[in-house]
């Protein structure tokens, strides 16, 4: 189906490629894994000619159709939803656009150009491709009423539905994502797993959400020593038996019958659990023809996050009061009070993630709330991860001089101190020379965090803290916070890290707050609160 031959690429001295030859076949749906800066991204650009290789090619399959979720939000702003899903299907779009322009040009001439031109649209099924685009519209929840609104005037994440719908639209033979989940909402990355698991054309998408990867993988794609290899089975099989290998290879002297005998009762215990689950799809069907050979140990590294404080905060920490916020006229929260103790590690939940993104961003001062008041404690100071960083990397800055922005002292100006922080975010040498502009999704991240450690705050603000980094990084930042000693609010999607680091829930609804002393599962799995919960939501609806 595609393929790519000889494949190299090289930025600077830094090798992201060497000579990768390797298929993807049809009916398959490959998970990209490997760590922050690996090369996922530029891999899926170069399948999709975005970018060239230094050297090698990609070849698809003649007659086959390639599609790529659109990363770029804003692309479409002027085109009305319906539109944009149309234009997913490239060939059928230009034909509309030719047709239309001959007919408002018509003459003798063009009928028989109208005429050739209508066959090819009719054997695409042009005809139909609108009520097609409708109905994959509404699967995804977006209302008729909608159909025909311009794309800049949806809310963020109905847009991403949209652009959702225009990548899938036309059934594409080859369908290319770049970490579809991170901007998605609960709901929406349920049915796409369930869409993904079903769909039987080549799916090539890179994740770090093991979830969705177990959902959705028939084989794992690992990037790593600057080769590609594929290996059978979800996510969840990769890992464990990638463990089992380094087990092996630790226990030198175990007789060759032995491990293969290992490897085959792993496989055999690890089949039956996936029948018995409860996504069997199609898909699982390939779980059958397993094979773990030649996986290597793992060339990633843990990076070492350290929150320290300059020092301890006093007794006040945050006083929020009467807080409310609106999106043009549309409540996001109000009544807000918080009284937040020393030590309080506090998920920040909402149904609406523009709710809790709206609230850092008044506590912060970033913006303003529509009433109401906070004061932080003045012993406290205050580090935080927005969602959306991109205004930090608008610059071409080596990351050296980057960091250096948040110095405060001629101590920390000095390059070698600078250096330190970002050698613990894994930059060394010279990747801590290289412009902040070319850095890949969880390398943006892991400078803000560089950031973050140099600021020594006692407070520390996480808006969905875990999107784009590597599983290594997640892992090493949830150990951090669960051994900070200040106070910490975030929000995620991480199940884990919610569970692990909080000691406190609130909850921020329209019609007021929830708040309580207790887990995250407890939270969620208490019937009472459930209960309250749908009716503060509910009441302004
Ligand atoms: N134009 C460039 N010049 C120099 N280095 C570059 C350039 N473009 C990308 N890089 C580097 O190439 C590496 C791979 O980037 P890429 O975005 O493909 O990583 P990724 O695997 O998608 O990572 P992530 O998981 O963080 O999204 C990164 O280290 C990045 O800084
Ligand atoms: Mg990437």
């Amino acid at each position: 189906m595609l393929s790519v031959s000889n494949l190299s690429v090289q930025f600077g001295k830094r090798v992201l490629f060497d000579e990768v030859s390797t298929t993807f076949a049809q009916g398959n749906c490959y998970g990209i894994i490997g760590a922050n800066g690996s090369g996922k991204s530029t891999f899926l650009k170069i399948l999709s000619g975005k970018i060239e290789p230094t050297s090698g090619q990609v070849h698809l399959e003649s007659g086959k159709r390639m599609s790529v979720l659109e990363q770029n939000h804003n692309l479409y702003d002027d085109h009305s939803v319906l539109e944009t899903v149309l234009m997913g299907n490239k060939t059928l779009y230009n034909l509309k656009t030719q047709i239309d322009a001959l007919y408002a040009d018509y003459s003798d001439e063009n009928v028989e150009k109208i005429g050739e031109l209508q066959v090819q649209f009719e054997e695409m099924n042009g005809w139909n491709a609108e009520s097609d685009a409708a109905a994959m519209l509404s699967n995804l929840g977006i209302k008729e009423e909608h159909h025909y609104t311009l794309m800049k005037d949806m809310d963020g994440k109905q847009k991403v539905r949209v652009l959702l719908a225009q990548a899938l639209f036309g059934n594409p033979d080859v369908l290319i994502m770049d970490e579809p989940t991170n901007d998605l909402d609960y709901e929406t990355i349920s049915w796409l797993e369930n869409f993904l698991a079903n769909y039987d054309n080549c799916v090539i998408v890179v994740s770090h959400d093991r979830h969705f990867l177990d959902a959705v993988c028939t084989h794992i794609s690992d990037i790593d020593y600057g080769k590609i290899n594929h290996y059978s089975g979800n996510y969840t099989f990769w890992y464990e038996s990638s463990q089992l290998a380094a087990r092996q290879r630790a226990q030198q002297n175990k007789k060759a019958e032995e491990k293969k005998k290992e490897l085959e009762e792993f496989i055999r215990r690890f089949s039956a659990n996936v029948a018995k689950s409860k996504q069997a799809t199609s898909r699982k069907k390939m779980i059958e023809k397993l094979n773990i050979s030649e996986i290597r140990p793992s060339s990633r590294r843990y990076p070492a996050i350290i929150f320290e404080r300059e020092r301890e905060a006093g007794d006040q920490i945050l006083n929020v009061s009467g807080l409310s916020a609106s999106i043009d006229g549309e409540l996001l929260f109000q009544n807000i009070d918080i009284n937040l103790n020393k030590g309080d590690k506090v998920v920040v939940y909402s149904r609406d993630s523009r709710a809790t993104t709206a609230f850092y961003q008044i506590i912060t001062g970033n913006e303003n709330a529509d009433t109401g008041t906070f004061a932080w404690g003045i012993t406290t100071t205050q580090s935080y991860l927005p969602l959306d960083n991109s205004e930090f990397f608008d610059n071409k800055l080596t990351l050296v001089d980057w960091l250096r922005q948040w110095a405060t002292t001629e101590e920390e100006r000095e390059e070698v101190y600078i250096r330190g922080f970002l050698g613990k975010m894994i930059f060394s040498g010279e990747e801590a020379l290289k412009t902040s502009n070319v850095l890949s999704g969880g390398e943006k991240v892991r400078c803000m965090l560089s950031r973050m450690m140099m600021m020594r705050a006692n407070i520390l603000l996480l808006d969905e803290p875990t999107n784009h980094l590597d599983l290594e990084s997640i892992t090493a930042f949830n150990n951090s916070l669960k051994n900070f000693k200040g106070n910490v609010l975030f929000t995620t999607h991480d199940h884990e890290f919610a569970q692990t680091v909080a000691n406190r829930v609130i909850e921020l609804t329209p019609n007021g707050i929830i708040d309580r002393y207790m887990t995250f599962d407890e939270y969620m799995d208490d019937k009472k609160i459930k209960e309250l919960r749908d009716k503060m939501y509910a009441i302004t609806a």
